[in-house]
C-alpha cells in the first residue's frame, strides 16, 4: 500500500516535467535542458516501475494467501460440523462458498483496495496541481469523469448479476453431467440416454441463453467505457483551447490537462467497477461469516478425561437413549437401554428404518442423543472426540470408498503407513486377497470415484479392512455384510471372529444368521426395542424374531438345495 503514493507522484511528476519541456520548447530554449530532463525522466520511470512491481506484488501475494487461508479455515470448519448440518445442505452450495464467495471477498480486498488507495491518491493528486493551473479547465476535465464513475456504478452490478446467472448456468451443467455419468448405471438401464441428453441440452440452452445476455451487457459497456474514453476529453480540448487562444494557459499546459486525464480515467472507471463490486462482496462475505459461526454442538469438552484411544477398554453402556432427527415427526430410536461389557458382541437387527444406523450414529457421537451412551463408564461428553473416535472404527451401511489408490483407502483407517505385510493381513481378514491379487497395479491400483471399480460385495470387505486397520476398540458394523453370499460370510463372521478378539463389537444386520452368535441381540421396531437377550432368548420374546429366523432359515435351505 505504501508503495502507492510513490508510483502515482512520480506518475504526475513525468506528465509535469513533460508539459514544462513543451512549453520551454515552444520559446526555442536551448538544447542542455532536453538532456538533463531526458535522464531525469529516465530515472523517475525505472523508479516508478520497480514500485508498481512491488505494490501488484504485494498486494496480489497477499490477497491469493488471505485467499488460501480463509478456504482452509472454511474447510476445516465445515470437516468439523455435525452430520444433521451435511444431511440439510446441499454440496454444490458448500462448494460454491469456498470458491466463488471467497474469490469475491479476495477481489475486493487485494485488487479493489489497491485500485480504490490508487485512485484515493491519483484523482485528488491530480486535480490539485491542474487546480493551480486553471480552475475553469480543471471543473470541464473533472465533470465528465464524475459522470462516468456514477455510470460504471450504475451498470456494474447489472454486468454483475448476469455474469451470475452464466456462473449458476454454469454450475447446472456440471451438476447434471456429473449426476448423469455417476448415475450411468442406471441411466443405462433404464435406457434414458435420450432423457438424460435432453435436460443436458436444456441446461446448456440456458447457458447460451445466459452468455448472450452477459455478452450484450458487457459489449455495451466496453462500447460506452471506450465512447466516454473519447469523449471526455472534448470540455478540455474546448475550454482548454479557448484559454490557451487567449494566452491564460500555455502549450504545455493544457498538455498537463490532456495527460493526466487520461491517466485519470482508468483509476476513475476502476472505482466504479469496485462501488458495484462492493455489495457482492459483502453478500460473499455474510454468507461466508453465517459459515464460520455456524457452531457445533459436538464438541470437545473444555477438560476431558485424560485417557487416549489406547486407554480405552470398550465397554459401552447404554441408557434410555433416544435421539430424533431435526425436523422429523416422531424420534428415530426410542428409549433403548444396554450394557455391552468390553470384548462382547452386542447385534442389532430389526425391519428396515426400525432405527439400526441411527443407533450406531450415536456410538460415535456423530449425533447427539438424549440419554447417555458411556464408554468405559465415562459419559462421552467428557472424552475428547479425538480419543472417542480414536476407539471406534466403523463400516457404513453405504461402503463409501475414495477415488485413490486401494491401499490409501486402507490405510486411511490407520492414520499411518502400514508396511506390506501387515496390509495383507488386513486385507485377508475381510476376504478380499483372491480380489486384491488380481488387481493389475497391485495395491497401488486406482479405484475409480467412490470405488465403482469394484463391486459392492467388494467395496464392502474394503471397508472392513480398512476398519480393521484402525486396530480400533469397538468396530462398528452397519449392516457390513449384507452384500456378499452365506459362503463367504460365514467365513468374514469367523475372521471378524478372530480380528474382533479383544474388541467390543457391534454389528447392525438384516440377515439373523449375521448375529445369532452375538453375546447379546437388541431387535428393533419403529425405533422402541421389541425384545432384547440371546438369540434363544429372542426366539421366544420377540414374534417378529421368530418368524424373520423361521423364514430366512427357510430361504437359506431352499439356497442350499
Ligand atoms: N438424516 C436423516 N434425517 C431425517 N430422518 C432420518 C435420517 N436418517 C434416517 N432417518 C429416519 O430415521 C429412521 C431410522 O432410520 P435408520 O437409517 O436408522 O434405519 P435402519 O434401521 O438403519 O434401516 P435400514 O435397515 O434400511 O438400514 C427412518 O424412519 C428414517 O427415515
Ligand atoms: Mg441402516
Amino acid at each position: 500500500m505504501a508503495c502507492i503514493p510513490v508510483v502515482t507522484l512520480c506518475d504526475i511528476r513525468i506528465t509535469l516535467w513533460f508539459g514544462d519541456a513543451l512549453t520551454r520548447l515552444q520559446a526555442r530554449e536551448g538544447p542542455e535542458f532536453l538532456e538533463q530532463l531526458v535522464g531525469l525522466i529516465l530515472l523517475i520511470a525505472a523508479v516508478q516501475g520497480i514500485f508498481r512491481f512491488l505494490q501488484r506484488w504485494w498486494i496480489v501475494g497477499v490477497s491469493r494467501r488471505f485467499e488460501i487461508e480463509l478456504k482452509q479455515e472454511l474447510f476445516d470448519k465445515l470437516c468439523g460440523l455435525p452430520l444433521d448440518f451435511h444431511d440439510k445442505s446441499r454440496s454444490g452450495d458448500i462448494v460454491s462458498r469456498l470458491t466463488a464467495d471467497v474469490e469475491n471477498v479476495r477481489m475486493l480486498l487485494g485488487p479493489g483496495s489497491m485500485y480504490v488507495l490508487s485512485a484515493l491518491v491519483f484523482v485528488p493528486g491530480s486535480l490539485f496541481v491542474l487546480w493551480r493551473i486553471s480552475p475553469v479547465v480543471t471543473l470541464a476535465m473533472a465533470l465528465p469523469l464524475l459522470g462516468v464513475a456514477l455510470a460504471m456504478g450504475f451498470l456494474t452490478p447489472r454486468l454483475h448479476s448476469r455474469s451470475t446467472a452464466v456462473q449458476e448456468s454454469l454450475a447446472e451443467i456440471s451438476h447434471r453431467a456429473l449426476e448423469s455419468f455417476s448415475g450411468a448405471r442406471v441411466v443405462k438401464g433404464y435406457g434414458l440416454e435420450r432423457h438424460e441428453s435432453r435436460r443436458f441440452e436444456d441446461a446448456s440452452r440456458q447457458n447460451r441463453e445466459a452468455q448472450i445476455h452477459f455478452s450484450k451487457a458487457r459489449g455495451l459497456m466496453h462500447a460506452a467505457i471506450h465512447l466516454a474514453y473519447d469523449l471526455a476529453f472534448l470540455p478540455v480540448l474546448f475550454v482548454g483551447g479557448w484559454a490557451m487562444i487567449d494566452r491564460s494557459i500555455a502549450v504545455g499546459d493544457l498538455f498537463k490537462f490532456i495527460d493526466l486525464g487520461f491517466k485519470v480515467f482508468w483509476p476513475v472507471i476502476a472505482l466504479g467497477w469496485i462501488g458495484g463490486l462492493y455489495p457482492r462482496a459483502l453478500a460473499s462475505a455474510e454468507r461466508i461469516q453465517a459459515l464460520l459461526s455456524e457452531t457445533s454442538h459436538i464438541q470437545d469438552p473444555p477438560d476431558p478425561v485424560p485417557l487416549d484411544a489406547e486407554g480405552i477398554e470398550g465397554e459401552l453402556s447404554l441408557s434410555n437413549v433416544s435421539y430424533r432427527y431435526p425436523g422429523a415427526p416422531g424420534p428415530a430410536v426410542e428409549g433403548v437401554h444396554a450394557r455391552v461389557p468390553a470384548k462382547s458382541v452386542l447385534g442389532i437387527v430389526g425391519p428396515t428404518g426400525s432405527g439400526k444406523t441411527t443407533l450406531l450414529n450415536l456410538l460415535g457421537r456423530l449425533c447427539d442423543p438424549n440419554g447417555e451412551v458411556r464408554l468405559d463408564g465415562i459419559p462421552p461428553r467428557q472424552l475428547s472426540l479425538a480419543t472417542l473416535r480414536g476407539a471406534l472404527a466403523y463400516v457404513p451401511q453405504d461402503s463409501f470408498l475414495f477415488s485413490d489408490t486401494y491401499r490409501a483407502n486402507i490405510e486411511f483407517g490407520a492414520e499411518e503407513e502400514l508396511t506390506d505385510e501387515r496390509l495383507a493381513e488386513f486385507i485377508q481378514a475381510a476376504e478380499m486377497t483372491a480380489e486384491t491379487a488380481q488387481f493389475r497395479g497391485g495395491l497401488d491400483q486406482l479405484i475409480g470415484e467412490r470405488g465403482v471399480t469394484l463391486s459392492g460385495g467388494q467395496r464392502q470387505r474394503s471397508c472392513i479392512a480398512r476398519a480393521l486397520a484402525r486396530d480400533p476398540k469397538v468396530l462398528i458394523l452397519d449392516d457390513a455384510l449384507s452384500a456378499v453370499d452365506t459362503e463367504t460370510e460365514a467365513q468374514l463372521l469367523q475372521n471378524l471372529r478372530r480380528a474382533g478378539e479383544g474388541r467390543t463389537v457391534v454389528i447392525a444386520a438384516h440377515r439373523l444368521g449375521t448375529v445369532k452368535d452375538a453375546d447379546q441381540i437388541i431387535a428393533l421396531k419403529n425405533g422402541r426395542v421389541d425384545a432384547q437377550g440371546t438369540h434363544e432368548e429372542l426366539l421366544e420374546r420377540s414374534d417378529w424374531y421368530r418368524e424373520t429366523w423361521d423364514r430366512q432359515r427357510m430361504q437359506k435351505e431352499l439356497e442350499d438345495l
